[in-house]
């Protein structure tokens, strides 16, 4: 006889399991960390060297550099670029903080440009009219891992003599006309956090380029711009990463292809499921109506990496169908309920509702689904049914 309780557990669907990746590859993990262990070298050196080699090899870039955070990559690639109090650097309002934190934590000023709302990005169509003699750089971000339309955005950038940092945080592995994210601008910021297509066991981020000057600045940036040790040759800070991580980095790396394969997978079982259900809309720029739901544009252009499986509902069914499917054991999240420019810290830039609109709906209408790798097709088909049945209501 089935036990109610324990087939209730079988087909919860947590919104992420990362003990489903650990076990497998715990036994290599364990294995890195011990080494590092046994080495009592914990901060920077041959781990964190090795790691940089593999990243730079995967991302087609001369120089990683491995950094504390995807925000304190973000950090050092500005002030690599020496973003200063005065600057205005011109980025998307639909992101994590930290991509416009980092602007203003430099003294410059976050502009931001709408997003397509098609692919969630920062639109190109709205760069040029917001360039002025004080912007320095571009920050596009690869949001929920797929590219931004990076060649508009170089083109324009090189028009103007701009850097293009671009925010990679949620796209490694991540391809644009078969060139890899992180090789697309002048410099990238990666983010290990946890719950990333690559996590590590805490905090890690790593910044990409192929500038050799820049890169070198970098070095020092991330270590009290010392060059040689204890001589400050810029205003840097401790923005290093530590054996440990790299080391747990280095372990999961080779299977990094495989899982995102799986998230690729599972986005396709995603959409046909949904097709299936006859609620998917038809026009994802339209407004999205009640009974309907809009999937997710893979760009022809991208090789989307789904960091996350973003769908649209209308905005006042959003939250009740998270509460719907959260009564079912199905864990859905938001990202970002609230855009940049309403931000409160940001409220000196004087920005309100209404300014950018495709933003601000995305905010209301967006929710992530579960896509880790380990993600089984029942635990899919009960997301699928679950949203469908309170869709059709
Ligand atoms: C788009 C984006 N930028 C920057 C960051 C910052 O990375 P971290 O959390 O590693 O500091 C993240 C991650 O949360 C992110 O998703």
């Amino acid at each position: 006889m089935s036990d109610p309780v324990a087939s209730s557990r079988a087909i919860a669907v947590p919104f992420l399991e990362l003990h489903a990746q650990f076990s497998t590859v715990r036994d290599d993990v364990l294995t890195a960390i011990n080494r590092v262990v046994e080495s009592q070298h914990f901060i920077l050196g041959p781990e964190v060297e090795a790691l940089e080699r593999d990243i730079a090899q995967l991302t087609q870039s001369q120089f990683a550099i491995g950094v504390s955070s995807g925000t304190d990559a973000l950090l050092v690639a500005l002030m690599g670029l020496d973003i200063a109090p005065g600057d205005e650097v011109i980025t998307t309002p639909f992101s994590f903080f930290a991509t416009a934190g980092c602007i203003a934590r430099l003294g410059a000023k976050p502009v931001f440009v709408d997003i397509d709302p098609q692919t969630f990005n920062l639109d190109p169509a709205g760069l040029e009219a917001n360039i002025t003699p004080r912007t320095q750089a571009i920050i596009p971000v690869h949001l929920y891992g797929q590219t931004a339309d990076m060649d508009p955005i170089v083109t324009i950038a090189k028009r103007h003599e701009l850097a293009v940092l671009e925010d990679a945080a949620q796209a490694i592995g991540a391809m644009y006309h078969g060139r890899p994210a992180g090789s697309l601008g002048n410099v990238a910021a990666l983010s290990f956090f946890p719950t990333k297509n690559l996590g590590a066991f805490g905090d890690g981020g790593m910044v990409l380029t192929s500038d050799e000057a820049l890169a070198k600045r970098m070095v020092m940036l991330r270590n009290h711009g010392f060059q040689p040790k204890y001589h400050s040759q810029v205003l840097g800070g401790n923005f290093r990463l530590d054996a440990l991580q790299a080391a747990v980095l280095r372990a999961k790396l080779p299977h990094l292809q495989t899982w995102t394969e799986a998230r690729r997978d599972h986005a396709a079982f995603y959409r046909q499921a949904f097709s299936e259900t006859g609620l998917r809309s038809s026009d994802p720029t339209g407004p999205t109506e009640p009974g309907q739901i809009v999937l997710p544009i893979e760009s022809r252009d991208c090789r989307h990496v789904y960091h996350q499986f973003v769908i649209r509902v209308a905005a006042e069914r959003r939250d009740p169908l998270r509460k719907h499917l959260a009564e079912q054991q199905i864990g859905t999240e938001v990202y970002y309920p609230l855009p940049l420019h309403v931000q409160g810290c940001f409220a000196n830039l004087g920005h309100r509702i209404g300014d950018f609109p495709h933003s601000e709906r995305a905010a209301a209408e967006t929710v992530a689904l579960p896509i880790y790798a380990e993600l089984l097709p029942e635990q899919q088909q009960r997301v699928v049914s679950a949203i469908a049945e309170y869709i059709r209501r």
